[in-house]
Protein backbone atom coordinates (compact mmCIF):
# COMPACT_ATOMS: atom_id res chain seq x y z
CA UNK A 1 0.00 0.00 0.00
CA UNK A 2 1.18 3.22 -0.84
CA UNK A 3 0.78 6.38 1.19
CA UNK A 4 1.46 10.59 0.34
CA UNK A 5 3.49 10.51 3.63
CA UNK A 6 7.01 12.16 3.47
CA UNK A 7 10.07 10.69 5.21
CA UNK A 8 11.44 13.80 7.65
CA UNK A 9 13.95 13.84 10.13
CA UNK A 10 12.70 16.50 12.85
CA UNK A 11 15.86 18.07 15.11
CA UNK A 12 12.92 17.30 17.78
CA UNK A 13 9.91 14.96 18.64
CA UNK A 14 8.06 17.60 20.74
CA UNK A 15 4.01 16.45 19.58
CA UNK A 16 2.39 18.84 21.44
CA UNK A 17 2.04 18.73 25.54
CA UNK A 18 1.18 20.43 28.35
CA UNK A 19 3.04 22.78 29.67
CA UNK A 20 4.02 22.68 33.60
CA UNK A 21 6.06 25.32 35.89
CA UNK A 22 8.47 23.15 38.07
CA UNK A 23 9.23 24.78 41.15
CA UNK A 24 12.48 23.28 43.39
CA UNK A 25 14.42 23.82 45.69
CA UNK A 26 18.03 25.81 45.21
CA UNK A 27 20.88 24.57 46.84
CA UNK A 28 21.30 27.60 48.96
CA UNK A 29 17.25 27.35 50.23
CA UNK A 30 16.04 29.59 47.81
CA UNK A 31 13.17 28.36 44.44
CA UNK A 32 13.67 27.95 41.24
CA UNK A 33 10.25 28.05 38.44
CA UNK A 34 11.08 26.40 35.02
CA UNK A 35 9.32 25.28 31.77
CA UNK A 36 8.87 22.67 30.83
CA UNK A 37 6.49 20.13 28.71
CA UNK A 38 8.19 16.37 28.32
CA UNK A 39 6.13 14.67 31.38
CA UNK A 40 3.46 12.52 31.25
CA UNK A 41 1.61 10.22 34.51
CA UNK A 42 1.58 6.31 35.16
CA UNK A 43 -0.84 6.40 37.74
CA UNK A 44 0.45 8.80 41.08
CA UNK A 45 3.68 9.10 39.93
CA UNK A 46 4.85 11.88 36.74
CA UNK A 47 7.69 10.94 34.49
CA UNK A 48 9.31 14.26 33.81
CA UNK A 49 12.15 14.53 30.95
CA UNK A 50 14.72 17.32 31.71
CA UNK A 51 17.90 18.67 30.09
CA UNK A 52 20.78 17.66 32.35
CA UNK A 53 22.22 21.25 32.67
CA UNK A 54 19.24 22.31 34.01
CA UNK A 55 19.15 23.88 37.41
CA UNK A 56 15.88 22.27 37.89
CA UNK A 57 17.26 18.52 37.37
CA UNK A 58 20.39 19.23 39.12
CA UNK A 59 17.92 20.41 42.56
CA UNK A 60 15.99 17.64 42.06
CA UNK A 61 19.39 15.18 42.72
CA UNK A 62 19.65 16.78 45.86
CA UNK A 63 16.27 17.88 47.05
CA UNK A 64 13.49 15.98 45.51
CA UNK A 65 11.20 17.76 46.71
CA UNK A 66 8.84 19.94 43.43
CA UNK A 67 5.12 20.89 42.78
CA UNK A 68 4.15 20.29 39.32
CA UNK A 69 1.96 23.57 38.65
CA UNK A 70 -0.13 23.42 35.34
CA UNK A 71 -0.91 26.65 33.92
CA UNK A 72 -4.05 27.16 31.99
CA UNK A 73 -3.89 29.01 28.38
CA UNK A 74 -4.05 32.58 29.67
CA UNK A 75 -1.12 32.45 31.09
CA UNK A 76 1.31 31.62 28.23
CA UNK A 77 2.98 35.19 28.81
CA UNK A 78 4.44 34.26 32.24
CA UNK A 79 5.93 31.16 30.56
CA UNK A 80 7.59 33.06 27.91
CA UNK A 81 8.87 35.42 30.62
CA UNK A 82 10.15 32.54 31.68
CA UNK A 83 11.50 30.82 28.65
CA UNK A 84 15.23 32.43 28.51
CA UNK A 85 15.82 32.27 31.70
CA UNK A 86 17.80 29.67 33.66
CA UNK A 87 18.76 29.09 37.69
CA UNK A 88 22.00 27.99 36.65
CA UNK A 89 24.91 30.05 37.46
CA UNK A 90 26.84 30.20 35.15
CA UNK A 91 24.83 29.94 32.38
CA UNK A 92 26.12 26.45 31.12
CA UNK A 93 27.88 26.73 27.21
CA UNK A 94 25.71 25.44 25.13
CA UNK A 95 22.87 28.09 26.32
CA UNK A 96 25.11 31.13 26.07
CA UNK A 97 23.57 33.80 24.67
CA UNK A 98 20.27 32.57 24.63
CA UNK A 99 19.50 32.49 28.45
CA UNK A 100 20.65 34.47 31.29
CA UNK A 101 20.77 33.81 34.80
CA UNK A 102 17.77 34.69 36.83
CA UNK A 103 17.90 33.86 40.78
CA UNK A 104 14.27 35.09 41.23
CA UNK A 105 11.95 33.53 38.94
CA UNK A 106 8.64 34.25 40.41
CA UNK A 107 9.58 37.51 40.43
CA UNK A 108 10.30 37.78 36.93
CA UNK A 109 7.38 36.16 35.73
CA UNK A 110 5.60 37.53 37.60
CA UNK A 111 3.95 34.83 39.32
CA UNK A 112 2.65 34.93 42.89
CA UNK A 113 4.47 31.91 45.19
CA UNK A 114 1.79 30.06 47.53
CA UNK A 115 3.23 27.81 50.46
CA UNK A 116 3.01 23.93 49.64
CA UNK A 117 1.43 21.70 52.02
CA UNK A 118 3.16 18.41 52.03
CA UNK A 119 7.05 19.90 50.26
CA UNK A 120 9.35 22.72 50.55
CA UNK A 121 8.73 24.19 47.24
CA UNK A 122 5.79 26.70 46.70
CA UNK A 123 2.93 26.41 44.16
CA UNK A 124 1.99 28.78 42.24
CA UNK A 125 -0.97 30.24 42.59
CA UNK A 126 -2.39 31.48 39.96
CA UNK A 127 -2.22 27.61 37.80
CA UNK A 128 -5.47 25.89 38.22
CA UNK A 129 -3.60 22.18 38.71
CA UNK A 130 -0.76 22.29 41.28
CA UNK A 131 1.05 18.85 42.21
CA UNK A 132 3.06 18.55 45.24
CA UNK A 133 5.64 15.80 44.34
CA UNK A 134 8.64 14.14 45.72
CA UNK A 135 11.29 12.46 43.25
CA UNK A 136 11.55 9.12 43.65
CA UNK A 137 14.44 7.93 40.98
CA UNK A 138 16.21 10.06 38.97
CA UNK A 139 18.21 8.87 35.83
CA UNK A 140 20.31 9.35 33.02
CA UNK A 141 18.41 8.75 29.59
CA UNK A 142 19.90 6.62 27.27
CA UNK A 143 22.07 9.59 25.50
CA UNK A 144 23.31 11.21 28.68
CA UNK A 145 22.00 14.12 27.41
CA UNK A 146 18.82 13.80 29.90
CA UNK A 147 17.47 13.03 33.26
CA UNK A 148 14.28 11.28 33.59
CA UNK A 149 12.86 11.93 36.99
CA UNK A 150 10.05 9.43 38.61
CA UNK A 151 8.38 11.65 40.45
CA UNK A 152 5.39 10.19 43.44
CA UNK A 153 2.48 13.00 43.47
CA UNK A 154 1.52 13.40 47.05
CA UNK A 155 -0.98 15.99 46.92
CA UNK A 156 -3.49 17.34 44.29
CA UNK A 157 -4.47 20.85 44.69
CA UNK A 158 -7.13 21.96 41.86
CA UNK A 159 -9.42 25.40 41.25
CA UNK A 160 -12.87 24.55 42.45
CA UNK A 161 -14.24 26.33 38.74
CA UNK A 162 -12.32 23.14 37.25
CA UNK A 163 -13.80 20.33 39.78
CA UNK A 164 -16.94 18.73 39.20
CA UNK A 165 -18.99 19.46 42.49
CA UNK A 166 -19.34 16.45 44.45
CA UNK A 167 -16.65 14.54 43.61
CA UNK A 168 -12.72 13.85 42.73
CA UNK A 169 -12.83 14.64 39.03
CA UNK A 170 -11.03 17.51 36.97
CA UNK A 171 -14.48 18.55 34.44
CA UNK A 172 -12.60 18.27 31.16
CA UNK A 173 -14.95 20.49 30.03
CA UNK A 174 -13.50 23.46 32.07
CA UNK A 175 -9.99 22.78 32.23
CA UNK A 176 -7.76 22.71 29.38
CA UNK A 177 -3.75 22.46 29.54
CA UNK A 178 -1.41 25.04 28.07
CA UNK A 179 0.08 23.32 25.23
CA UNK A 180 3.34 23.69 23.78
CA UNK A 181 3.14 22.64 19.99
CA UNK A 182 7.01 22.76 18.49
CA UNK A 183 6.90 22.68 14.83
CA UNK A 184 8.37 23.95 11.82
CA UNK A 185 10.47 26.95 12.86
CA UNK A 186 9.31 26.55 16.42
CA UNK A 187 11.28 23.24 17.13
CA UNK A 188 14.34 23.15 18.78
CA UNK A 189 12.82 25.77 21.86
CA UNK A 190 16.03 25.52 23.65
CA UNK A 191 18.29 25.72 21.01
CA UNK A 192 16.83 28.48 18.81
CA UNK A 193 13.39 29.05 20.22
CA UNK A 194 14.70 32.07 22.46
CA UNK A 195 15.92 33.84 19.99
CA UNK A 196 13.32 33.75 18.17
CA UNK A 197 11.49 34.67 20.64
CA UNK A 198 13.69 37.99 20.56
CA UNK A 199 13.20 39.06 17.20
CA UNK A 200 10.15 37.64 16.21
CA UNK A 201 7.88 37.62 19.04
CA UNK A 202 5.08 36.67 16.97
CA UNK A 203 6.33 33.06 15.38
CA UNK A 204 7.42 32.01 18.89
CA UNK A 205 4.16 32.95 20.34
CA UNK A 206 2.83 30.47 17.83
CA UNK A 207 4.26 27.60 19.87
CA UNK A 208 2.08 28.33 23.20
CA UNK A 209 -1.35 27.23 22.07
CA UNK A 210 -3.93 28.88 24.17
CA UNK A 211 -7.02 26.72 22.27
CA UNK A 212 -7.26 23.01 22.85
CA UNK A 213 -9.98 20.54 22.71
CA UNK A 214 -10.35 18.00 25.13
CA UNK A 215 -12.40 15.38 23.86
CA UNK A 216 -14.39 12.39 25.76
CA UNK A 217 -11.61 10.32 26.23
CA UNK A 218 -10.31 12.70 28.50
CA UNK A 219 -13.53 12.53 30.65
CA UNK A 220 -13.27 8.63 30.74
CA UNK A 221 -9.62 8.64 31.58
CA UNK A 222 -9.77 11.49 34.64
CA UNK A 223 -9.09 9.79 38.32
C1 LIG B 1 7.10 25.75 26.86
C2 LIG B 1 8.45 25.21 27.25
C3 LIG B 1 8.65 23.84 27.37
C4 LIG B 1 9.89 23.33 27.76
N1 LIG B 1 10.04 21.97 27.93
C5 LIG B 1 11.20 21.49 28.41
C6 LIG B 1 11.33 20.11 28.74
O1 LIG B 1 10.38 19.33 28.62
N2 LIG B 1 12.52 19.67 29.24
C7 LIG B 1 13.58 20.51 29.42
O2 LIG B 1 14.63 20.07 29.87
N3 LIG B 1 13.48 21.83 29.12
C8 LIG B 1 12.33 22.33 28.64
N4 LIG B 1 12.21 23.67 28.37
C9 LIG B 1 13.41 24.52 28.51
C10 LIG B 1 13.69 24.90 29.96
O3 LIG B 1 12.62 25.69 30.48
C11 LIG B 1 15.00 25.69 30.02
O4 LIG B 1 16.06 24.81 29.76
C12 LIG B 1 15.23 26.43 31.30
O5 LIG B 1 16.42 27.19 31.20
C13 LIG B 1 15.33 25.52 32.51
O6 LIG B 1 15.43 26.35 33.65
P1 LIG B 1 16.41 25.97 34.83
O7 LIG B 1 17.80 25.86 34.27
O8 LIG B 1 16.28 27.12 35.80
O9 LIG B 1 15.93 24.67 35.39
C14 LIG B 1 10.98 24.21 27.99
C15 LIG B 1 10.78 25.59 27.87
C16 LIG B 1 9.54 26.09 27.50
C17 LIG B 1 9.34 27.58 27.38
Amino acid sequence: MTTDHLTITPSVLYFGTPVALLSTENEDGSFNLAPMSSAWALGQVIVLGLGKDSQTAHNLATHPDLVINLPEPAQWPAVERLAPLTGRDPVPAHKQGAFRYEPAKFEAAGLRPEPSETVRPPRVASCPIQLEARAARVQPDVTGEFRVIEAHVLRVHADPRIVVPGTQHVDPAAWSPLIYRSAGQCSGLQARGVKARAGVPARARACLHPQVTVGVAAARCTA
